[in-house]
């Protein structure tokens, strides 16, 4: 097999799995704590961190970006935790997650199997359904909280959802994203793909994009302490439950106060309902008091929501959902509108529902 590379917190543990796996000189090992830059060019990527904390991922997440090339197959070894792990490992887009202290018999088999390209990918959907399934565990990770989510994890699924919508059409991640049973990941995921191909539309950079990304994921958060018969009502609200459902910005707002996010993701998740007109909600915001951020995310959220299907109405094609954001006129942003065209234009095609 080819060299097999170690993304290690320790490594004299990392020198005596290299040994265990027998590699002689096709393993090689990187400090994910040391000065050097990782070594390009590894067949296989394995991750050994003994705690998977916001540090460790953050530099795990760094170097997987050098080292790891589109089709790498990288396999993530969880100490402690399985569960948890497991879901840090998929956001950071782990093809394979194994317990550290599986026998040595069952991490060679996974490993020479990796090293192969035979469990590279699930079957039956390719890469693409792949990162969003991924995104979609990291999402679940984020909306699960009961109060602020890891800063962590959200950017874990931020850089996802980025990778992805530059791999592939946004068309054929909203067909995936479609497929899942929950209105509320389908929903999120969407408006995640859409910021990101709006993102792309707009030339931002990596950054400002996983930070529009970001807060696509987390717009709805308070949603999270809505309760789900009305949140998964199979038809339209009553102006009680329409009341009830109208207040997830300023919960999810309160909910973020304590988990060291920045002043306009706070905007973004409080403020998505505010139109420029003043007439949106919680706060009749308008003009420049709404964020060029959340205008973007409020743009991307009303497309969602109109080309989704839902149980109690049909998804629009997305020619008719954009002529409705355009007849919006004065409420949204006019010139991002024009620019969230090209977006839309690459959403058309029949929608696939999935409701
Ligand atoms: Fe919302
Ligand atoms: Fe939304």
């Amino acid at each position: 097999m080819g060299r097999t590379l170690i993304l290690t917190d320790d490594v004299s543990r990392a020198g005596r799995l290299a040994r265990n796996l027998g590699g002689d000189g096709d393993v090689s090992l990187h400090d994910l704590y040391g000065d050097a830059a990782p070594p390009s060019g590894a067949a296989l990527i394995i991750s050994d961190v003994s705690a998977l904390t916001s540090e460790s991922l953050r530099r795990l997440r760094q170097a997987l970006a050098v080292v790891r090339g589109p089709e790498t197959p990288f396999l993530a070894l969880i100490h402690g935790n399985l569960g948890r792990g497991e879901i840090q490992a998929s956001a950071l887009g782990a093809t394979k997650v194994l317990q550290a202290s599986a026998a040595s018999a069952l991490l060679l088999n996974t490993v020479t199997a990796l090293a192969a390209g035979a469990t590279a990918r699930p079957p039956g959907g390719g890469d693409l359904r792949h990162q969003a399934t991924a995104s979609r565990d990291a999402f679940v990770a984020i909306f699960r909280a009961d109060g602020a989510p890891a800063l962590a994890t959200v950017e874990s699924g931020a850089v996802l959802v980025n990778r992805a919508i530059r791999d592939a059409k946004v068309r054929d991640w909203l067909d995936v994203v479609a497929s899942f049973d929950d209105a509320t990941h389908r929903h999120c995921l969407s408006v995640a793909g859409l910021a990101a191909d709006f993102a792309r539309t707009l030339g931002l950079n990596d950054v400002d994009s996983r930070y529009l990304i970001k807060g696509a994921l987390l717009h709805d958060i308070g949603k999270a302490k809505i309760p789900r018969a009305i949140l998964n009502k199979p038809g339209p609200l009553t102006p009680e439950e329409r009341c009830e459902m109208d207040r997830h910005p300023a919960i999810g707002h309160a909910m973020l106060l304590n988990g060291h996010y920045d002043a306009l993701t706070l905007s973004v998740v409080r403020s998505h309902h505010e139109y420029l007109d003043g007439s949106g909600y919680p706060d009749g915001l308008r003009g420049q008091e709404i964020p060029d951020l959340v205008r973007l995310i409020t743009i991307s959220d009303i497309f969602a929501a109109l080309i989704e299907a839902r149980p109690y109405k049909a998804p629009k094609p997305a020619h008719e959902a954009y002529a409705i954001l355009k007849a919006m006129g004065a409420k949204l942003d006019t010139d991002l509108v024009r620019a969230f065209g090209a977006v839309a234009t690459a959403c058309e095609m029949p929608y696939r529902a999935s409701a």
